[in-house]
């Protein structure tokens, strides 16, 4: 009979996180659960920073950017040690599932959970969309929206200054948002960890054929697993003659209040994190896949590869010239 869960979030913050932690939170307290906030992820687990949780500490958060229960990285978790201290914790406290919500680091830390008998779910939030088991993950729609209107306004200025400008997105070492900014901004290039094959010389052509059509402005998008914005930029600069800028957009992209898409995917995978506990059901990460929503084993979805979608690759490639 499950009759306490535990919620907490971990790694980088996304704008979603506390839509999902009100949903787990929600449907726990209707479904007769206790349900206790873990503040400050693993290492507050380490630190007992447990508070219960009433549905209304959370009101007025599902439009709320970042978590409201804190995050960290927490390098000693990845050390059987603390990983068996953290489950005799969770024994101590009488609590019969823990829902994790994270990236791929964060889940690793709930398998560890799991292969302890801690009955775990995760729920997968980042910016960043690099986890291979699910097709969504949540506070990406809302990153890329955020980076999308900021590269829309130096475009502008840079427009009317006729210059090169490189952008930098978030993404860790997966190109998602870069590649879905690049599209939806019209980018005349858009570099990607995953496919850059580190031709600058292309990209150098590239805008000196361009100035030569007689347009004005070039937008590359840098992903940040690609880096080295700020020295591309001078050196294309060096090359071609056009005055180039590099722009890092940096954490302005993991704040914010969430999209509608965000609220949404965070509130159906928070209440079935929860209906996965209900029935004595754990060591599963909460996905989006293939037009719905469904659940993966941890280890499974752990070991799964992610790649760019090929057709959106194909897109990119077309669209940007
Ligand atoms: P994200 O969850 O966003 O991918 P991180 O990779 O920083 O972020 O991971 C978040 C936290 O998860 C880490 O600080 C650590 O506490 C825990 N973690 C990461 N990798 C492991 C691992 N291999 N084993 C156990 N815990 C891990
Ligand atoms: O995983 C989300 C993310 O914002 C990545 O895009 C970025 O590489 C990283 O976190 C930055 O982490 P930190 O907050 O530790 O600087």
């Amino acid at each position: 009979m499950v009759k306490k869960i535990a919620v907490l979030t971990s790694g980088g913050d996304s704008p979603g996180m506390n839509a999902a932690i009100r949903a787990v939170v929600r449907s726990g307290l209707a479904q007769g659960l206790q349900v206790l906030g873990i503040e400050r992820g693993y290492a507050g687990l380490l630190q007992e920073r447990f508070r219960n949780m009433d549905t209304r500490d959370v009101s007025e958060t599902i439009q709320r950017g970042g978590t409201i229960l804190f995050t960290a990285r927490c390098l000693e978790f990845t050390e059987l040690e603390y990983q068996k201290k953290a489950a005799e914790i969770i024994k101590k406290h009488e609590i019969d599932g823990l829902v994790v919500i994270g990236g791929d680091g964060s889940f690793r830390g709930a398998q560890a959970l799991a292969r302890l008998g801690v009955n775990t779910i995760g729920i997968p939030g980042t910016i960043d969309l690099d986890i291979a088991c699910t097709d969504y993950t949540i506070g990406f729609d809302t990153a890329v929206n955020t980076a999308m209107e900021a590269i829309d306004r130096i475009r502008d200025t840079s427009s009317s200054h006729e210059r090169c400008s490189v952008v930098e997105v978030m993404g860790r070492s997966a190109g998602y948002i870069a590649m879905v900014c690049g599209i939806a901004t019209g980018a005349e290039d858009i570099l990607l960890p995953e496919t850059y094959d580190g031709n600058e010389q292309a990209i150098i052509d590239h805008v000196i054929a361009n100035r030569a059509k007689g347009r004005k402005h070039h937008l590359i998008i840098n992903a940040e697993g690609v880096g080295h914005s700020t020295s591309m930029a001078r050196r294309i600069e060096a090359a071609t003659g056009v005055e180039t800028r590099a722009t890092i957009l940096g954490y302005l992209q993991r704040g914010g209040s969430p999209s509608g898409r965000d609220r949404f995917y965070a509130s159906m995978m928070g209440a079935r994190a929860v209906d996965l506990l209900v029935q004595g059901i754990g060591d599963r990460i909460v996905v989006f896949k293939e037009g719905r929503f469904t659940d993966v084993d941890i280890e499974e979805g752990l070991a799964m590869k992610k790649n760019l979608p090929e057709t959106v690759q194909r897109v990119t490639r077309l669209l940007a010239r």
